[in-house]
């Protein structure tokens, strides 16, 4: 399939995996990137620019294809090195970045410099115009079914994408609630010129996570994640635990009054644990509606290609035939 995103980043198929915390390592961006889709590395996981380039080396080892690093910009008092993560992403020949969070325009000027092609993710289409105008080639649109940051907006994809399309010139994917050849084939007749996916590509055979991530998504259904720190309007969507219980009762219990320091045991540094360890209620982490839509862990490969087919077969088969 050609479309304006498989063009711009020189992929086959317009499918983009999108950075997540402690799981987008090289193994899993390099296994969508051989697949012929887009693996993205996450930056910040990654504790200093130098760890970085080790891994961006590493996942050049396994794949010849294009790949991209994401770079989440945090409301964060102690800013993460952004200055260093970008040096290290030009030095090692980076062609894609995934921006996140904050608006990246005070680094826009080195990434295009480098002739690196940006594409921005946000939640609102006052961002999505933003981003176009301070030069990214594409953006993320990120509906309030996406697992992680969905913004305080809550404009569900079926809104947010064909808005989208009325409004932006640069091409766009659609991310959030994507899982499979119904979602790809949805998104394209929205006017998105590919999908985003966070986390249907966790569960896969090569996302370098625990067995009991993978456990939780196919166990749980699209009733099963909750939203965390809408009192902090940082909200999260993430899968429903005992950490995330107790923190909800917090923040019913404080009100207004809520601060980060309140809740941070069930948010801060739990990453690791999860991923890594496997200790589910270790705290919150993000997790989409779409949940309930996985129900098996199949290599990147079968997944991308079953999308692929699927999507032709609905465009060719369903829907041209709706027209007889
Ligand atoms: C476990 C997890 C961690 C994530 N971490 C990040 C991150 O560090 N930076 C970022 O920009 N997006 C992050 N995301 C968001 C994904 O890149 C993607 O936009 C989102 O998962 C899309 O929604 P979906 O899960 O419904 O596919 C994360 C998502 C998940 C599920």
């Amino acid at each position: 399939m050609k479309t304006k995103i498989t063009e711009l980043f020189n992929i086959e198929h317009p499918i983009i995996q999108g950075g997540m915390h402690y799981v987008a390592f090289a193994e899993l961006a390099s296994a969508v990137s051989n697949a012929g889709g887009l693996g993205i590395i996450t930056g910040l996981t990654q504790k200093t620019p130098s760890d970085l380039a080790k891994e961006i080396v590493r996942c050049r080892s396994m794949t010849n294809k294009p790949f991209g690093v994401n770079l989440t910009f945090l409301p964060t008092v102690n800013a993460p090195d952004y200055p260093g993560y970008i040096k290290v992403i030009i030095d090692e020949g980076i062609r894609i970045v995934e921006t996140a969070g904050r608006n990246p325009q005070a680094y826009m000027q080195m990434l295009k410099d480098a002739e690196i092609k940006v594409i921005h993710k946000c939640t609102s289409i006052r961002h999505a115009i933003k981003a176009e105008q301070i030069g990214c080639d594409a953006v993320s649109v990120d509906g309030f079914e996406c697992g992680g940051h969905p913004g305080e907006d809550d404009i569900p994809n079926m809104i947010l994408l064909p808005r989208a399309a009325e409004e932006l010139n640069i091409p766009f994917v659609a991310s959030g609630g994507m899982a499979d050849g119904r979602s790809l084939v949805a998104a394209l007749s929205l006017g998105a010129d590919g999908i985003n996916m966070g986390t249907r590509f966790i569960a896969t055979k090569e996302a370098p996570v625990h067995d009991n991530v993978k456990k939780a998504i196919l166990s749980a259904t699209e009733l099963d994640t909750r939203l965390i720190m809408r009192p902090l309007k940082n909200t999260e969507r993430v899968i429903k635990n005992a950490a995330v219980e107790r923190l909800l009762e917090k923040e019913a219990n404080l009100g207004k009054n809520i601060s980060f320091e309140d809740i941070i045991e069930e948010v801060a540094g739990v990453y690791p644990k999860i991923m890594m360890e496997g200790t589910m209620d270790a705290g919150a982490w993000s997790c989409g509606m779409v949940a309930g839509l996985i129900h098996d862990i199949p290599s990147c490969e079968e997944l991308v290609q079953r999308i692929m087919t699927e999507a032709e077969s609905i465009i060719k088969k369903r829907l041209s035939g709706l027209l007889k």
